[in-house]
C-alpha cells in the first residue's frame, strides 16, 4: 500500500487492520448482521465439488447443436452485472465485427433498464439471429427483467413454436418463491437454483455468472479455481489477508475524509469490472447515512474528462487501481525515418510500456495532489484471475462493511423509487400511494 504512506500513519493503519481482523473473525463465525446471506463464502470449493458446471455444460451443448448463435440474457443488478464485467473482460473487444468463424454465440444483456428503444433494436437483433435465452432473477418479481422476458418469451414462441420455447429458455431464480418459478414449472423450463443464502451482487459464482459465462465459451472452472485460491487466501485471520488489507485501508482513508473511492484501469476490457464493484459496494455499504461513495473510471480516456477533477478537485477522493502485469498481445511502436510525429522516441517500445508509464505517471501525480493510491494486480486477464477478483472484492466488502457497522447484505433504499414507480405506473395495490403521488405532482 505504498501510495498511501504518506497519508497514513502505521500506527493507525495497524489499528485499522485489528479492526479488520475484528471484522473478519464475524464473518467467519457468522455472527454479524445479515448472516443469514453469507452462502457466498464458500461458493468456490462447493461448486466445484457440484455438478453445476456439467449441468451448465449439457445446455451449452444443445444450444451449439440447434445453431444458436445469440443468448439474451434477461437480469438487472446482481443478476447481470458479473456475467456482463466477465464477458466483456474475456472477450475480443471487435470479435464480433471480425470475419472469423465463431464457436460461440454472441451474448447479449436485457432487462437491466426500461428504455424502449433498447429493447426494440435488442429484439431487430434476435430476429436476424438463433435466439436462445436465460432469464435470471432471485426474486421472480423485479420489473425490468419481467417486462423484458414477457416480449423476449412472446417472440421465442411466436417464432419457434411453444414446445421448442421451452428448450430454448433456462431460468435462473429462487428454488420456491416469485413469479419465475411458477412460470418456469409451469412451461417446463430447464432451470438453476440461486440460494436463499446468496445476495445478488454476490452470486456472480452461482448459475446466475456461470451459466452465461459458460455459453460464451468462457471456462468457469478456470474462474472457480482462481476464486477458489482467493478463498483460501482470504479466510486466513492474519495481517497479510490481502482482503483485511484492503478493507481496513479503505476505512481508514474514508474516516480521514476520503469519502469517494475510485476504481481505476487502465484496460478498456474492465470497464464493466468497475460497474459489477460499484454495485457490490455501493449498495453493501451506502446505508444508514454511511458509506464510501463507489466511482470508477477507464485511463488513460478517463484522464482527458475526469483526470482534471481528480488531480484538483475537492479532495474527498481516494483510488483502487486494478493492474494486469500481462498483455495477450503484442504491438511495438516502430521507428519512422520521417518522424513528423514526434514519436521516434517511443520506437521499438511497446504500446503496454506506454500505457505502464501513463499508469505509474498518473499515480505519482494523484498522490501529489492529494488522492491516496491502493493497488491491485494480476498477472493477466483470463478466468483465473477474474474469479480472484471477484471472490477477493467480495470478502472484502463484507469485511469493510463490517468495520463501518452496517449490514452488507441488505439493500431497504432500493424500494423507494420502486414503491413511485409502481403508484405511478397504478400497480394494483397501490392506490392510495397513486392518490398521493398524483396529488404531489400537481403542486
Ligand atoms: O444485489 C442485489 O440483491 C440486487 O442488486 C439484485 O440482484 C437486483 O435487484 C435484482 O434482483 P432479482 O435477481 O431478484 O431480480
Amino acid at each position: 500500500m505504498g501510495g498511501c504512506n504518506s497519508f497514513v500513519k502505521d500506527a493507525e493503519y495497524k489499528e485499522y487492520v485489528g479492526k479488520a481482523l475484528s471484522a473478519l473473525s464475524v464473518l467467519e463465525n457468522e455472527t454479524g448482521a445479515g448472516n443469514d446471506f453469507l452462502g457466498w463464502k464458500h461458493l468456490p470449493s462447493l461448486t466445484l465439488a457440484s455438478r453445476l458446471v456439467d449441468s451448465c455444460e449439457a445446455i451449452r451443448k444443445d444450444w451449439l447443436t440447434k445453431g444458436v448463435d445469440l443468448v439474451v440474457v434477461i437480469g438487472i443488478g446482481g443478476s447481470y452485472l458479473g456475467a456482463k464485467c466477465a464477458v466483456e473482460a474475456l472477450s475480443h473487444t471487435f470479435g464480433r465485427s471480425l470475419s472469423a468463424k465463431k464457436v460461440a454465440p454472441e451474448i447479449v444483456f436485457a432487462g437491466n433498464n426500461l428504455s424502449e428503444d433498447y429493447l426494440c433494436e435488442m429484439m431487430d437483433l434476435a430476429r436476424e439471429r438463433n435466439v436462445a435465452c436465460v432469464v435470471i432473477s432471485k426474486s421472480g418479481t423485479t420489473t425490468e427483467p419481467a417486462v423484458a422476458f414477457r416480449i423476449v418469451k412472446q417472440y421465442i414462441e411466436q417464432r419457434y413454436g411453444r414446445e421448442e420455447a421451452a428448450q430454448r429458455i433456462v431460468a435462473v431464480t429462487d428454488a420456491k418463491r416469485g413469479a419465475l418459478k411458477s412460470l418456469s414449472d409451469q412451461e417446463g423450463y430447464r432451470s438453476f437454483v440461486i440460494e436463499d443464502n446468496v445476495g445478488g451482487r454476490f452470486s456472480v459464482l452461482t448459475p446466475v455468472g456461470l451459466l452465461p459465462i459458460m455459453l460464451a465459451g468462457y471456462d468457469v472452472k478456470a474462474m472457480l479455481k482462481g476464486a477458489l485460491e482467493m478463498e483460501q487466501a482470504c479466510g486466513r485471520p492474519a495481517e497479510n489477508n490481502p482482503a483485511v488489507q484492503y478493507a481496513a485501508m479503505r476505512n481508514l482513508l474514508y474516516n480521514k475524509g476520503k469519502k469517494v473511492e475510485i476504481l481505476v484501469s487502465f484496460q478498456p476490457k474492465l470497464q464493466y469490472l468497475g460497474e459489477w464493484w460499484k454495485q457490490l459496494y455501493g449498495e453493501s455499504e451506502g446505508k444508514d447515512g454511511k458509506g464510501i461513495f463507489p466511482a470508477s473510471v477507464i485511463c488513460t480516456t478517463d484522464l482527458h474528462s475526469m483526470g482534471q477533477y481528480i488531480q484538483d478537485g475537492e479532495r474527498i477522493l481516494m483510488e483502487t487501481t486494478v493492474t494486469v502485469n500481462n498483455s495477450e498481445r503484442s504491438l511495438v511502436i516502430e521507428s519512422d525515418s520521417q518522424n513528423l510525429d514526434g514519436l521516434n522516441f517511443l520506437a521499438g517500445k511497446h504500446v503496454e510500456e506506454c500505457n505502464r508509464m501513463a499508469q505509474l505517471g498518473t499515480q505519482l501525480a494523484h498522490i501529489d495532489g492529494g488522492v491516496p493510491q491502493m493497488n491491485v494486480s494480476v498477472d493477466k486477464l483470463d478466468e483465473f484471475n477474474l474469479g480472484g477478483l471477484f471472490y477477493f472484492f467480495e470478502k472484502a466488502c463484507g469485511i469493510s462493511a463490517y468495520i463501518l457497522g452496517v449490514n452488507p447484505f441488505n439493500q431497504p433504499g432500493v424500494e423507494a423509487y420502486k414503491k413511485n414507480m409502481f403508484a405511478l405506473l397504478e400497480k394494483p395495490g397501490y392506490e392510495e400511494q397513486t392518490r398521493a403521488i398524483q396529488e404531489r405532482l400537481k403542486k
